[in-house]
């Protein structure tokens, strides 16, 4: 074979090769023509590979370098028909030969490569509610400040709620439409004393100070807990109040124990929890019967007072009701409440907003 004729179907090759590239449209086309022209059985530059054999002899050398220059063509062209085709961002679909070699549907890939470089979409995690944020931080601070965090059940009798608390049948927190009163229970006989009804009233618990009536009951002194939980008063819901709100109850009993340590530890207390700022405890005369003396407790909050609960040293009613012994031990009591220490925190304004668990709120915290 003539030299320049083996030259010329070379040209007309790279010249076929480089217009079909230049004009696939999509995976399918691509692969079709890569067949057609760089197949390694049946494609064209390998058959005009074969044809090299053919050339004279002395024509071999530059018949050869021809060669190579038309195969360096076609496969640019390919790849740059690759490149053009991924980018373009249609469908890709593996060539009939890949479907056919595995058993697997072929894979469809919407929306073009994937490059795995790019930063993923934000998964949107959940997180702790805010109150149950405060409920952790309040545990911790009191955690190290030397109390144990108990629960008791939101779920209680007259006893507990009231009786052992020094809040006689008479006292108007016993008012029914001021209580969320449920059904009786069944008092074994065992447990009950002659010529007592055989049914006692249950109610949700109003206020966290069950759980000082129900530890000092189990535990002979010391005693030095926390209690946190929700408690029930049959509020109409607004902007500070709702039906249902969480208190921390602290409760400490020993030897010789003051109302200035009452004061010491709520003030280290609220001192850690909005450790930014500067705080001071102030406490206004007050009643509660399970108290004596009893107190209002305030915290300084941006040049203003915020009412954070009530609080006292136990009344010696209370410290007989459990069996221990006024002249031998004292201690102090406190209520605050979780929901205002929260709001304030955060800046929320309205208790309601706490509940409706709307995300768009919530995810904020
Ligand atoms: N139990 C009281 C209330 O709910 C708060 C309190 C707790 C007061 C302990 C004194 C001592 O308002």
């Amino acid at each position: 074979m003539a030299l320049a004729d083996f030259v010329a179907d070379l040209d007309a090759l790279a010249d076929a090769a480089q217009q079909a590239f230049a004009s696939v449209a999509d995976a399918a086309a691509l692969e079709e023509a890569r067949v057609e022209f760089t197949g390694a059985k049946a494609g064209k530059l390998k058959a005009a590979q074969q044809g090299l054999g053919k050339v004279d002899k002395a024509d071999k050398p530059a018949a050869g370098k021809k060669f190579n220059e038309a195969k360096t063509a076609v496969e640019a062209a390919l790849e740059a028909a690759r490149q053009r085709v991924a980018a373009s961002g249609i469908v890709v679909r593996p060539g009939p030969a890949v479907a056919k070699a595995s058993a697997i549907a072929p894979r469809v890939i919407i929306g073009g490569p994937l490059d795995v470089t790019v930063p993923g979409k934000k998964l949107r995690l959940g997180h702790l509610h805010p109150v149950t944020q405060t409920i952790a931080d309040m545990k911790d601070i009191m955690g190290r400040l030397g109390f144990t965090a108990v629960e008791g059940p939101e779920i209680e009798d007259e006893w507990h709620n009231f009786e052992a608390l020094n809040i006689p049948a008479i006292h108007p927190a016993r008012d029914p439409l001021d209580n969320f009163y449920l059904a009786t229970a069944q008092v074994a006989a065992s447990q009950r004393p002659a010529g007592a009804p055989q049914e006692k009233p249950l109610l949700l618990r109003s206020q966290t100070s069950t759980v000082q009536i129900r530890v000092m009951e189990s535990t002979p002194p010391p005693v030095r807990i926390i209690s946190l939980g929700r408690v029930y008063r049959p509020d109409t819901a607004d902007a500070t109040h709702y039906p249902m709100f969480h208190q921390i109850e602290g409760l400490l009993i020993d030897r010789g124990v003051t109302m200035a340590d009452l004061k010491s530890v709520l003030r280290l207390f609220c001192q850690s929890y909005f450790g930014k700022y500067e705080v001071h405890i102030r406490f206004r005369p007050s009643f509660f019967p399970f108290t004596e003396p009893s107190v209002e407790v305030d915290m300084n909050w941006q040049g203003g007072w915020m009412e954070m609960g009530g609080a006292g040293m136990v009344d010696p009613n209370v410290l007989r009701a459990v069996g221990y012994d006024p002249e031998e031990v004292t201690g102090f009591a406190f209520g605050l409440g979780v929901e205002r220490v929260c709001m304030r925190q955060h800046g929320i304004t309205d208790i309601r907003a706490l509940y409706e668990n709307d995300v768009r709120f919530l995810s904020q915290f």
